[in-house]
């Protein structure tokens, strides 16, 4: 129902002639006869709730089509069922079920002269195909209206997103306590690993464990040093439950003390936090907790000498403070509207995630050389304000530190 719903309430934004195709990947193989695990493509399983790979919707206010691959017996033994032609207009609620290797004879036939078209091409083969079959059309993007759908979430979304938060807080819980000088950061991340898969869900992202100074480069993802006393380690990790993500950063000391330079540094991260998640409420600028923060770092910085005063931060503080959450981890929603930055409504979710990383450098007061501290919650905004959907998850020195050191979790 979540999903014809969705349909109806997009094509009711738009023209009565508009024709909406939506296509999910084929299997995409990695090595030999080894394909990668399939996930469809988020805006089509938000609109169909169909889950097998290498499908196009066709949706119009007159009908409800879908190209999908028909049973195959020998297929099925190796790959497992399909749902087939026969079952797939009751189970998927549509008006018209066709074989997908039938898409050049058969999509012409639900388009007339007058449609206007909405379709989005991806790089993959499917889209090309259809690319192809529709050049003598002018197709328009359906992100304007779809992607703003999405980025307001229904309370059934943010159900499973605070499921999914509460999955990944629960494992960087458990990374806190086991984590042991020495051990590998691959062991650390096997933690993780663990943990999504005991509660049925998978990374939503590439994790990234980085001790010491590795927490300095922003993408790292080799997780496949040793863990030294003394070192910080920065994990960012969060499941996807249900095609919906988490996305979670704690840094903490791998012998869980933290040094008096790093708690300087760490401090001034978790008050930017702090702030900037303060800020969210409807109604609010969407840059400011950008700025809030960016305005604390600056400040604490100039504190402890680190920055002269007016001096730029981007040497230590270069990336944004946060993103729209949901089905991606990186989520669709504009930012901006007519050039002006939006305000917040309520259903948005949105990471918060300033950091501080200080790389070896000559000038720089060897006490905070490789220190690279980031702290990343999920906020949803509500009627009034916010909710912290990983706010069960510990974050002041106080409490890392206490945690840290019980030993029996
Ligand atoms: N984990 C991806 C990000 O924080 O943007
Ligand atoms: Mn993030
Ligand atoms: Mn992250």
């Amino acid at each position: 129902m979540i999903h014809q719903n969705r349909r109806k309430e997009l094509l009711s934004q738009l023209d009565d002639n508009c024709v909406l195709i939506l296509s999910t990947n084929p299997e995409q193989f990695r090595n030999g006869d080894v394909t990668f695990p399939f996930r469809p493509q988020s805006d089509f399983f938000y609109l169909t709730g169909f889950e097998e790979p290498e499908a196009i919707a066709v949706i119009s206010k007159e009908s409800y089509s879908m190209f999908l691959r028909p049973k195959d017996e020998t297929r099925e033994i190796w790959d497992g069922t399909r749902l087939g032609l026969t079952q797939a207009p009751s189970n998927l609620k549509l008006d018209h079920a066709y074989d997908i290797g039938q898409l050049e004879d058969k999509l012409a036939q639900l388009i007339t002269a007058d449609s206007c078209i909405y379709f989005d091409a991806k790089s993959c083969t499917l889209d090309s195909k259809i690319t192809n079959l529709l050049s003598q059309y002018n197709l328009k993007s359906l992100q304007a209206s779809l992607h703003e759908m999405r980025l307001i979430k229904e309370e059934s979304e943010i159900l499973t997103m605070q499921k999914a938060a509460n999955i990944s807080s629960a494992a960087h819980t458990l990374a806190m306590a086991q984590v042991t000088p020495g051990m590998f950061e691959y062991e650390l991340q096997s933690v993780f690993d663990s943990h999504f898969v005991k509660n049925n869900t998978q990374h939503a992202y590439t994790p990234i464990v980085a001790g010491g100074k590795n927490a300095c480069v922003l993408h790292y993802i080799e997780n496949n040093q040793p863990l030294k006393s003394g070192d910080l380690v920065l994990i960012d990790a969060g499941c996807e439950l249900d095609y919906y993500a988490s996305d979670i950063t704690r840094t903490f000391p791998v012998n869980g003390q933290f040094s008096e330079p790093q708690k300087q540094i760490y401090q001034i991260v978790l008050d930017a936090q702090l702030a900037a998640i303060n800020s969210i409420k409807p109604g609010a600028d969407v840059h400011m907790p950008h700025k809030i923060a960016c305005d604390i770092i600056q400040q604490g910085l100039e504190n402890i000498g680190l920055l002269a005063p007016g001096e730029s931060l981007s040497k230590f503080y270069m990336h944004g403070t946060g993103h729209w959450l949901g089905m991606d981890v990186h989520d669709v929603g504009k930012y901006q509207v007519n050039k002006q930055h939006r305000v917040f409504e309520k259903g948005m979710v949105i990471t918060v995630e300033p950091g501080i990383y200080i790389r070896k450098d000559d000038k720089i007061d060897p006490i905070y050389h490789n220190i690279g501290i980031r702290i990343e919650d999920d906020v949803v905004v509500t009627d009034q304000g916010n909710t912290v959907l990983t706010g069960s998850l510990i974050k002041t020195i106080n409490e890392i530190e206490a945690l840290m050191s019980q030993t029996n979790l």
